[in-house]
């Protein structure tokens, strides 16, 4: 029972990048759309995620008209340092394959986004609870939600967008027996921390250590992101600010004395590590994106940049499929996402291989050594470093 009835093109369920980024897109082709999202745009805006857009990703935003503050707020980052053996080796996106990224980070991603959708008059309901998606083996399927005033909401749809993220209760409900679930678990994760020090470096530090992995990354002039290997389990009350400088300086100690600037936690949490693949991406008129339909560790910064790719994709063909009303026109959503997909799960799998130190086991000795043989190889030639940076900047465009 609903108390009240709504009708658009296409129903979205989630309401983070991937989302938001989708009703944009539609509209500018002329689609009406209504998100939902159970957490509120506090929430979401406070959940602190990856920095990295690629270049194509930056000039989406300014070029749909989403917002240009990335060109005033974000850096431009010509190249990353690889740092192993106690040494930093610069990796130069630029002059290897004359692309770069942008240092922005996705809750301003998100922001801005989520002002383009109330500048333009979007239809965004976050907060909302009990999200229910039926029918979605009809002509009309429908989205059901409580809304903040507790209203009783029916959407009624052409299609459906699932873009609820990592926990996603979309793609549940593709059939168990129509759906296959690809992925592997890891035995870290990441201590991911905000600290008030100025920044450490102009670009980005991959850190492969004897102490584990450590990334350095920046935010502000006084606020920067920083992240070091932890178990899954890691309790972060454990870490007072002593211990995690200790564990930190120790990650990035090098014979030419690099050491980071110190000063106040000011959050701290733990990332879990996931690679994960639902297919098919679309069930009758269900079609999933960015996190809700695959996950990747987030070494590499490919998560968003995926996203952001899955919905370019659907922006092109779910207006096609409703101008043609023919569902078939869906069935290429997938075959050219997926193929994305799988590049930028091998490359996120490879990067956290590569840097992460599995706890003991009796191959430790050799993983460790076999890992710093490896990066010699990615740094020591132009093929090598060509490799990281084709795969780091999101791939030459087309697909
Ligand atoms: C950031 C996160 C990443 O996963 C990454 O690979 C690079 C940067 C960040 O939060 O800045």
């Amino acid at each position: 029972m609903s108390d009240t009835v709504l009708t658009t093109q296409v129903a979205i369920v989630g309401g983070g990048p991937a989302g938001l980024l989708a009703a944009h897109l539609l509209d500018r082709a002329g689609i009406a759309s209504v998100v939902v999202d159970l957490r509120t745009r506090t929430e979401i805006e406070t959940t602190h995620r990856a920095g990295i857009l690629e270049a194509n990703a930056a000039r989406l935003l300014v070029d749909s008209g989403v917002s240009d503050r990335i060109l005033r707020d974000g850096h431009e980052h010509e190249g990353t340092y690889l740092r192993f053996g106690g040494r930093s080796h610069r990796i130069d996106f630029k002059e290897l394959v004359g692309e770069s990224v942008w240092l922005y980070p996705q809750t301003d991603v998100f922001i801005d986004l989520a002002d383009a959708r109330a500048r333009d008059g979007g239809d965004v309901r976050f907060g909302v609870r009990d999200v229910e998606v039926l029918d979605i083996d009809t002509q009309q399927p429908r989205v059901l939600f409580t809304d903040v005033d507790g209203t009783r909401v029916e959407v009624r749809s052409a299609f459906v967008i699932g873009a609820d993220g990592s926990r996603s209760m979309c793609r549940n409900i593709v059939p168990e027996e129509r759906r296959t679930r690809h992925g592997r678990e890891y035995p870290f994760a990441w201590f991911g921390l905000l600290v008030q020090t100025p920044m450490n470096a102009p670009e980005l530090i991959y850190a492969h250590s004897d102490a584990g992995f450590a990334l350095v990354s920046q935010r502000t002039e006084t606020v920067q992101r920083l992240y070091f290997q932890c178990s899954p389990t890691e309790n972060v009350d454990d870490w007072d600010d002593a211990r995690i400088w200790e564990r930190l300086q120790a990650c990035l100690a090098g014979h030419d004395g690099f050491r980071l600037h110190e000063g106040p936690v000011i959050q701290k949490s733990v990332l879990p590590f996931r690679s994960f693949v639902q297919e098919p991406m679309r069930w009758g008129r269900l079609v999933l994106a960015g996190d809700a339909a695959h996950t990747v560790p987030p070494t590499g910064a490919r998560g968003l940049n995926l996203a952001i790719h899955d919905v370019t994709i659907l922006a092109d063909v779910l207006p096609r499929a409703l101008a043609a009303r023919d569902d078939s026109v869906l069935d290429e959503y997938a075959q050219r996402a997926l193929q994305r997909v799988w590049r930028a799960q091998n490359f996120s799998y490879w990067m956290t291989q590569m840097l992460h130190l599995p706890p003991g086991g009796e191959s430790f000795a050799f993983d460790r050594r076999r890992q710093l043989g490896e990066l010699e190889n990615v740094v020591s030639t132009r093929a090598g470093r060509t490799h990281l940076a084709e795969q780091y900047t999101g791939w030459p465009s087309g697909d």
